[in-house]
């Protein structure tokens, strides 16, 4: 700690014991919480509480705990990875809280990501939807051309590399009225359709993939950008409209 006083916090978490039950807010006090934690560290420390105590952990999704992995999904006080820009949730810090605060803990609410259990959601409609084309086919047979012999144009090359940065966190559809996942969907699809790899498969891949979002429940764009000022990186709505081009020209195509 860096000699500044802990902050004693009052948490409402969402606890719920599996998709089938009921959940609730349930609070805890948590106090002479170091300003220098990370959130997930606060949420150990209360875990080691709690298991002191002999009751249940609060489950939550975690993994790489540096902004990489996507993992670490929730919403903070309401907002998908809480206050701060351009992070996630692991890479928020208790500093931006105050001594005396109520911070409320939820998981992401949207049908297409079911509660598994308390902070936990099934995100596995991302992979369902990336399974459906996500991907370009590559012979390996020993011919395979060398990446670097195909010049790419440094514009589409840049715009391909943000559009490759998204991790598959789902804050986009968490901050969506209409529990969209067109920015997800379209920055997975754009990282292909702006190089030559990509175009072998690309009608196909937007067709599929975007058919399997609707699938799995996601809602429809409204373009109100919502996603855009939540996404932890930056991935810009322009993606959106890059996906609706290519989804139109491969239906023209059919
Ligand atoms: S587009 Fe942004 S908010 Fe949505 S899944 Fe990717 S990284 Fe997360
Ligand atoms: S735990 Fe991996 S991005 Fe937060």
């Amino acid at each position: 700690m860096s000699g500044a006083k802990g902050l004693d916090l009052t948490l409402k978490i969402w606890r719920q014991k599996n998709a089938q039950s009921k959940g609730k807010l349930e609070t805890y006090q948590l106090n002479s919480v170091s300003p220098d934690s990370s959130f997930l560290e606060m949420l150990d420390i209360l875990n080691n509480e709690l298991i002191e105590k002999g009751e249940s952990p609060v489950e939550f999704d975690h993994d790489c705990r540096e902004g990489i992995c996507g993992a670490c999904s929730l919403y903070i006080n309401g907002e998908p990875h809480g206050p701060g820009k351009r992070i996630t949730t692991c890479q928020l810090h208790m500093r931006s809280f105050n001594d005396g605060d109520t911070i409320y803990i939820e998981p992401w609410r949207a049908r297409a990501f079911p509660i598994i259990k308390d902070l936990v959601v099934d995100r596995s409609a991302f992979d369902r939807i990336q399974h459906a084309g996500g991907y370009i086919s590559v012979n390996t047979s020993g011919n395979t051309q060398d990446a670097n012999a195909i010049p790419i144009e440094k514009e589409y090359a840049d715009e391909a590399f943000d559009a490759a940065t998204c991790i598959g966190c789902g804050a986009c559809v968490a901050a969506c009225k209409n529990a969209s996942a067109s920015l997800f969907v379209s920055a997975k699809i754009s990282q292909y359709a702006l190089l030559p790899q990509g175009q072998v498969e690309a009608k196909n891949r937007v067709l599929n993939m975007v058919k399997q979002a609707e699938k799995e429940g996601f809602g429809p764009c409204s373009n109100t950008g919502a996603c855009e000022v939540e996404c932890p990186k930056g991935i810009s709505i322009e993606n959106i409209a890059r996906m609706n081009r290519e989804f139109l020209k491969a239906s023209i195509a059919e």
